[in-house]
């Protein structure tokens, strides 16, 4: 989906991801052996035709929306809100910080921050969600500290390398009422 406005937050801000920010930095980042260790994009290789399709088909979705997220003026990463069910109201989150200099500076968590702000205050949703694998401390903790919850624990649903060694995978949410709780 489409959305010209930016996302203001005190050190970050979310805009768009365009077609021009399929750029060097983009591929590079995805095919990071760090960076991509805990993203789905890994078991396949990243070119600039498949990047640049994934964001034309996130602009194009009817229920998706990709941000940029900016840091010091750069584009860092991204965050995706999406799919978004129609009926239920609620939406999957998941982002990754490209820009290695940028970890552990709260971008993570400002992130998550201003999407649940945007799915909450502007889209009226009812609850986000976001799954991540036993062994990422940091996407966990990004997500507590953006006052997601865990809700439950997928047992031995995915692995990271190999089948021989099936992980966990921690679901956490947010509810609306939550929310709308932290802001009183
Ligand atoms: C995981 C990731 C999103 C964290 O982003 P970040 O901007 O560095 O996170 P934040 O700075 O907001 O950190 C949030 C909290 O987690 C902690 N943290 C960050 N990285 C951590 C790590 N590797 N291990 C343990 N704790 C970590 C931070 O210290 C902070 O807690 P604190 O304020 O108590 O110190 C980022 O490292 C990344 O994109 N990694 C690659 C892709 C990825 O894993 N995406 C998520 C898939 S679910």
């Amino acid at each position: 989906m489409l959305y010209n406005k930016i996302l203001q937050g005190d050190t970050i801000s979310l805009r768009m991801v365009e077609l021009s920010d399929c750029n060097e930095n983009y591929y590079n980042w995805m095919n990071d052996k760090e960076v991509n260790q805990y993203m789905e994009t890994r078991w396949a290789k990243q070119t600039d035709e498949s990047i640049k399709a994934f964001v034309q088909s996130i602009r194009q979705s009817d229920h998706s929306y990709l941000f940029a997220i900016v840091y010091n003026g750069k584009h860092v990463g991204n965050i995706k809100l999406g799919p978004i069910h129609p009926i239920y109201k609620h939406a999957d989150i998941s982002y990754f910080i490209g820009d290695k200099s940028a970890w552990g500076k709260g971008v993570a968590t400002e992130a998550i921050l201003l999407v649940s702000k945007f799915a909450f205050e502007e889209l009226k949703l009812n609850k986000l969600q976001a799954g991540a694998f036993e062994q990422n401390k940091g996407s966990q903790n990004a997500l507590l500290k953006a006052g997601f919850v865990l809700e439950g624990v997928f047992r031995k649903k995915a692995f990271l390398t190999s089948q021989d060694n099936y992980c966990d995978i921690y679901e956490y949410s947010i509810l609306a009422s939550e929310y709308k709780r932290s802001l009183s």
